[in-house]
């Protein structure tokens, strides 16, 4: 079975379709995805907050992504895999932006790339449409500008709204195959949805977008701790893992594992 293109998604929009993407970071996950349908996986930088455990995306490097984009590309065949550009790999110029987009494509495998920003990525976005790869588009409240954003915080409400679709716009023209709208007042990312005609992918966005995503371990209810809003636990990965841990160490404690049957002689 082939995988999924930039145009299933543009024609699940045409017709209305809803879809969902997660992101992914190794084979049994990346496997599971695969096996449901989900469409889209992304590799994300989000890597940085859920598996290397730094505070958030901002130490993030091309060198942390690209083996867990190969893993994920070689433990699927219908999904699209987009594997994001991390930050500093990308903001220097457009060249340095599509160097670092070929580099992924050639090394890893996905089938395309996401980068952050509004209307001043677009001169990347474009450059890197016209080599060939797909970009998907992320804007409304972009991690990696935490630091200039001043915390998480909710984007595209009262008279930001118009910087907000103007944003999406340029992307879509820029050639952008869709656009991830992240925290993002539901009004505004209702508007930019009838305005592009390109899926737009919301987080924190409302229900009006054409497709959602969400960080697996948010989705699965493996994270600790108090989680966004904009997240849902849709499972308890978190206490299965902590109620087989403890059982595993519990038999090892008391003998009872390993038994007769997971023993050599
Ligand atoms: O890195 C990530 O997980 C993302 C999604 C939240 C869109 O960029
Ligand atoms: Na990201």
């Amino acid at each position: 079975s082939r995988r999924v293109t930039v145009r299933d998604l543009r024609a699940a929009k045409e017709r209305g379709e809803r879809w969902p993407m997660l992101t992914s970071y190794d084979m049994y996950t990346a496997e599971v995805f695969d096996e449901v349908g989900v469409p889209v996986l992304l590799v994300g930088d989000s890597a940085g907050n859920n598996v290397y455990g730094y505070p958030d995306t901002v130490p993030v490097t091309v060198d942390d992504l690209v083996p867990l984009a190969g893993a994920v590309v070689r433990s699927t065949s219908r999904a699209m895999v987009v594997c994001d550009l991390p930050f500093g790999s990308y903001q220097v110029s457009s060249e340095q932006a599509l160097t670092t987009a070929i580099r992924i494509m050639k090394e890893t495998g996905a089938q395309a790339v996401k980068l952050e920003g509004g209307a001043g990525t677009a001169e990347s976005v474009r450059r890197i449409v016209d080599a060939g790869i797909p970009v998907m588009a992320h804007t409304g409240f972009t991690p990696q500008s935490v630091n200039t954003i001043g915390g998480y915080r909710v984007q595209g409400r009262g008279t930001d709204a118009e910087g907000v679709v103007e944003a999406a716009e340029a992307l879509e023209a820029a050639g952008a195959f869709a656009i991830v709208l992240e925290m993002v007042a539901a009004e505004t990312a209702a508007e930019v949805t009838k305005r592009v005609s390109v899926p737009t992918v919301g987080i924190g966005a409302g229900p009006h977008c054409d497709a959602q995503v969400l960080v697996w371990q948010d989705m699965a209810g493996l994270r600790a701790g108090r989680a966004p809003r904009f997240t849902k636990a849709f499972g308890d990965l978190r206490g299965a893992l902590t109620e087989a841990t403890r059982a595993f160490a519990d038999d090892v404690a008391s003998g009872t594992f390993p038994a007769e049957e997971h023993t050599y002689h």
